[in-house]
């Protein structure tokens, strides 16, 4: 299947398609990536330099070459950066300028992502800046990477006093997504991977996140035709949003449905022992717990996104830290004006709502609710 994304702000000029199927590198459907990359207008005769990780690079950096030449690309090379969060960082960031240069790499030349949401978010950064915009195309190989990073845009780097704090919004020209590069990843990658897909049937989509009920055993057993069918689900859903707000000046900050809480999360662990996913998982329990109290959903709407998130093997439970951490911790987010927090809540499975919250209220939600231990008041 082929999704199209084309926000309205780059018009169709700037639009992409994005390929999904079982074996697109060196497998049975290679012959897909190269009519995409026909249809894409890709210089097959460019320079490409292709970002990756050092696991992605030892399990299919030979398999990845191959692929590139029955492209008929061959001027090419690999910058292979350390796993981890870590990496996306200006040291990495500064390596790959080095090699760019050294290359003597130009606008009209090709990187690569070919990893998860860490090397797309850095190689699309590095894309977006190196001679202020050189092509690049998207190769995920995490469910995560494949459902969300990959797709719209958002680019960059971390900074040691916050995440994403450093960026640009910078489409790619093509993304291709081998559901076969799953296999090798381990069920906790595979259920973080998952947590964004949760996310978008429980805020977006009442009858997705009812298939997602009735078939997460069978998506976490790496069943092929499952795994298809999230990802082209989720990656429509995504691009319909992103066609409609790109730059996030209103209706994306829906897809930050559980971040809110969640990047608190992963900023109290300082981003080691939890990853993206597990802490939107815990975001989205408490998001819907909270849209309950405040009489948007009912009971039963609450408890079936904290049951599916448990049956998924992701937390769901509020972390124990104190009701000053979190508030302080999510005063540091973009959505943050005045005393207040623009918040996503549900109506309903499938309906999402936005809502100005005060800090009060929700300093007040983490005494009195979620029972966490309070040293001071609000
Ligand atoms: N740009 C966006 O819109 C966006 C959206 C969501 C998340 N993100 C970012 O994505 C990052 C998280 O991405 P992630 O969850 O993919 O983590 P990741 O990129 O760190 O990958 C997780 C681990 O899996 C390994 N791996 C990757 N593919 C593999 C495969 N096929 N088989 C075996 N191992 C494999 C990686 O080397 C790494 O060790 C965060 O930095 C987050 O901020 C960006």
């Amino acid at each position: 299947m082929k999704i199209r994304v084309e926000p309205e702000t780059g018009g169709k000029k700037n639009g992409y398609d994005i390929v999904i199927d079982a074996g697109i590198i060196g497998g049975v459907s290679a012959d897909k990536a190269v009519s995409l990359l026909n249809s894409a207008a890709v210089n097959l005769k460019a320079g490409f330099l292709a970002v990756t990780s050092k696991t992605v690079h030892g399990l299919y950096g030979d398999k990845f070459s191959d692929f590139l030449k029955k492209c008929g690309i061959e001027n090419f090379d690999f910058i292979v950066l350390p796993d981890g969060e870590s990496t996306k960082s200006l040291k990495y960031l500064s390596d790959i300028y080095d090699r760019l240069i050294d290359k003597r790499m130009e606008r009209s030349d090709y990187i690569i992502a070919f990893g998860g949401g860490v090397v797309g978010d850095i190689a699309g950064f590095a894309a977006a800046t190196y001679l202020r915009g050189i092509n690049f195309i998207q190769v995920p190989t995490t469910l995560l990477a494949d459902v969300d990073s990959s797709v719209g845009g958002k680019t960059g780097i971390d900074h040691p006093k916050g995440k994403n704090l450093i960026g640009s919004f910078y489409q790619p020209r093509a993304v291709f997504i081998d559901v076969n590069l799953l296999k090798t990843l381990d069920k906790r990658e595979l259920a973080n991977g998952f947590a964004e897909v949760i996310k978008y049937g429980a805020s977006l989509d009442a009858n997705f996140f009812s298939y997602l009920e009735s078939n997460y055993k069978k998506i976490l057993a790496y069943d092929e035709k499952c795994l298809i069918h999230i990802i082209e689900k989720s990656c429509s859903i995504k691009a319909d949003i992103v066609n409609q707000d790109e730059k996030e000046s209103g209706l994306r900050s829906v897809l930050n449905f559980g971040h809110s809480l969640g990047h608190a999360v992963e900023t109290l662990y300082n981003y080691e022992n939890i990853k993206h996913g597990e802490a939107v998982a815990i975001g989205m329990v408490f998001a819907a717990n909270l849209s309950k109290h405040l009489g948007l959903c009912g009971d039963e709407d609450a408890a079936r996104i904290k049951n599916l998130i448990i049956n998924s093997g992701l937390p769901a439970d509020v972390p124990d830290f104190t009701p000053e951490q979190y508030v302080n911790a999510m005063k540091l987010d973009k959505k943050v004006a005045d005393k207040q927090i623009k918040f996503v809540l549900i109506k309903g499975i499938g309906a999402y709502e936005f809502k100005m919250l005060d800090f009060g209220l929700i300093f007040n939600y983490l005494t009195e609710s979620v029972k966490l231990k309070k040293t001071q008041n609000y």
